[in-house]
């Protein structure tokens, strides 16, 4: 649970964008954690354990919040992603909805040294404390050219509309010379290994929400992509979050806190 003195900040700022509300949060943590100079590492592996809890709740509350409505409680009884869910949208996830998070969550968590990894890093090398290095993080991460492509992924899927318009959609941009999302890595020139794992999750969770269409539109968009895999050019891991967090219900404005 969040003191409320952060509720309050929260609701301050509710206007803000959602990754704007989570790092000013977080940064007003500081003041509540009893340890937040301890910079020992039993001290910041307890400081990281209650950032972990605390994070999603902020971005939950401050849905709520910004919806007029009171936030959801966390719940004990359910595990991280979950709860998460359950919080967020007001309603306990079903078990394959909160297994889908979770396996997306660690996904993402075992991602190793990205453009907001490095950058808290640099922040922790200065023998600052977690609070700034999350925050450091958390502002890099805002980027459209790092956390924004799972949006653009779905913005993308909602123009095209239908499986059958995603061919010329998709010639269109890369004869404009344009970029499509959810393709391409800096470091992966073959499949981005974490893809593999969502992409039967995400087939299964249009059928499972009577929404298949989304999936075959993406599928389509993978096949005419084929030819450019010679390029080193192939599908990431956006390309099916940004379906499954909008099959999950959740706010486009909300997938790069995800
Ligand atoms: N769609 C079409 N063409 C693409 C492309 C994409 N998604 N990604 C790269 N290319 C093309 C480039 O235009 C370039 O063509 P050129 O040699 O004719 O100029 C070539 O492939 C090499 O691209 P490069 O800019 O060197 O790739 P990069 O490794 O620097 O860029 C990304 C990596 C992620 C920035 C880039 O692939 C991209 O913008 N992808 C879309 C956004 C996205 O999904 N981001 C999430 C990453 S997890």
């Amino acid at each position: 649970e969040l003191p409320t003195d952060i509720l309050e900040i929260i609701d301050k700022v509710k206007a803000g964008h959602p990754m704007d509300v989570l790092r000013t949060a977080v940064s007003a943590l500081s003041a509540f954690d009893p340890e937040t100079l301890d910079n020992s590492i039993e001290a910041t592996t307890r400081k990281g354990l209650r950032l972990t809890a605390q994070a999603p709740t902020i971005v939950a509350a401050h849905n709520m919040i910004r919806n007029g409505k009171t936030p959801v409680k966390p719940n004990p009884e359910l595990n991280h992603a979950g709860n998460f869910l359950y919080m967020l949208l007001g309603k306990e996830p079903s078990k394959e909805e909160a297994h889908i998070l979770d396996v997306d969550f660690i996904l993402h968590a075992e991602h190793g040294s990205n453009a907001s990894a490095f950058a808290a890093r640099v922040a922790a090398s200065t023998i600052s404390d977690l609070h700034s290095a999350v925050v450091a993080g958390i502002g890099t991460l805002k980027g459209p050219a790092h956390g924004g492509a799972a949006e653009a992924v779905m913005v993308m899927a909602e123009a095209v509309g239908s499986p059958e318009n995603a061919e010329s959609y998709v010639r269109n941009i890369l004869d404009s010379r344009g970029r499509i999302m959810g393709f391409g890595h800096r470091v992966y020139k073959a499949e981005d290994p974490r893809a593999r794992h969502l992409r039967e999750r995400a087939k299964n969770l249009g059928e499972s929400s009577g929404q298949p269409h989304w999936f075959q539109i993406l599928n389509k968009i993978q096949e005419v992509m084929t030819p450019y895999q010679r390029r080193g050019i192939y599908v990431n891991v956006d390309f099916f979050a940004g379906a499954i967090y909008y099959l999950l219900g959740i706010p486009e404005d909300i997938f790069i806190p995800m």
